[in-house]
């Protein structure tokens, strides 16, 4: 795969892409072939596939576009992280082989399979229509086009980040949510979603936010950081859920969902005690009745185990809890500062 005649001076070595394959009308479970080419330092592992389907195996299939980290569909799981092709070195992965030189390739995670590394892209443009994940213009039909919207730069760097965005489904890949439950809204869709709900121009805020707030929504992450740590455009994701969930709060009050409730919960333990007090949390977040039909067996479990977590009274406040308690205050009162100076 050098290029014939080119006179090059980079080292070349045997490397091996172990590739996931699996072609629904003929096999009856996914396997591995391994395809042992030689490349030189400066290869990318997507111009490795294509030297393997051009010259080796032509009927391996992936998606890949631009070449250039631009389109979003050369998006796969190389040595187990999801990344781009088209940006990952082979020489740099050859470091994070379990395997030596052996270079594992397989399809995105949490998505539907369609053949070998190909996967099923519907279910993610399903929920971006679901959250209307486009500005919905408040400017009347008879004006459009004569006028200008104008942006401000500072409106604008709130969401100059989550406009990198290139929808390859990298961070779907890699959320743990989306693992267990595929109605999940998906850290891309959020993402998407804040950068619509803070855009001037849109016209739809509380209605997208109304759908955010729902199961499956904003308040279902769990903070695990692994969208954001993959996100192959490093876009700061969870400032975006960070950003929607402090607009829930704002706008629709803590008693709008047990998300809400949980948070404010969780808020208000740490202020008062710099730990939270477990026994009742369930309660403040879902209610008596919701705790009592859903945990009563797990806490009779837990009691005749007695691991129990102490009830309210005998949760001492963490050390040095006033020292805490004033920093707390100060970083409640300039968050506060700091939203203001945004909305002015
Ligand atoms: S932080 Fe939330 S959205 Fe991101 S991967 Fe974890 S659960 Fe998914
Ligand atoms: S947020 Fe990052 S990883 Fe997720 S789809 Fe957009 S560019 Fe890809
Ligand atoms: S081929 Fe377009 S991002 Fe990789």
């Amino acid at each position: 795969m050098t290029g014939a005649k080119e006179a090059h001076t980079e080292p070349k070595r045997d490397i091996t892409l172990r590739v996931h394959r699996f072609n629904p009308q003929v096999d009856g479970k996914p396997y591995f072939d391994d395809y042992t080419i030689q490349v030189e330092k400066g290869i990318t592992v997507l111009r490795a596939l294509n030297y393997i389907k051009e010259h080796v195996d032509a009927s391996v299939s992936f998606r890949a576009f631009c070449q250039a980290g631009i389109c979003g569909s050369c998006g796969m799981r190389i040595n187990g992280i999801s990344k781009l092709a088209c940006t990952t070195q082979v020489w740099d992965e050859l470091d994070r082989c379990k395997e030596p030189g052996v270079i594992r390739i397989e399809p995105l995670r949490n998505m539907p399979l369609i053949k070998d590394l190909i996967v099923d892209m519907d279910p993610l443009v399903d929920k971006m229509k679901h959250y209307s994940n486009w500005v919905v213009s408040s400017m009347p039909e008879s004006r459009m086009g004569k006028k200008e919207f104008l942006v401000s730069e500072e409106e604008f760097q709130k969401y100059d980040k989550a406009t990198d965005c290139i929808l390859c489904a990298s961070c779907v890949s890699e959320c743990t949510i989306l693992r267990a439950h595929k109605e999940y809204v998906s850290p891309a869709i959020l993402l998407k979603s804040y950068r619509m709900n803070v855009d001037s121009r849109d016209s739809i805020h509380d209605a997208r936010l109304g759908e955010l707030v729902k199961d499956h929504g904003v308040w279902d992450c769990t903070h695990c950081y692994r969208c954001q740590e993959t996100c192959v455009k490093h876009i700061p994701i969870m400032d975006a859920i960070h950003g929607i969930r402090e607009d829930a709060l704002e706008v629709r009050g803590v008693k709008d969902s047990s998300g809400a409730k949980h948070a404010e919960a969780f808020m208000s333990d740490i202020e008062k005690k710099g730990k939270l007090v477990e026994a009742t949390l369930p309660i403040r977040t879902n209610g008596m009745a919701w705790t009592l039909q859903n945990l009563l067996p797990m806490a009779m479990k837990m009691i005749m185990k007695r691991r129990t977590p102490p009830p309210p009274p005998l949760v001492k406040p963490a050390k040095g809890i006033k020292k805490f308690r004033e920093m707390f205050r100060e970083m409640t009162e300039h968050v506060r500062a700091e939203k203001k100076s945004h909305k002015k």
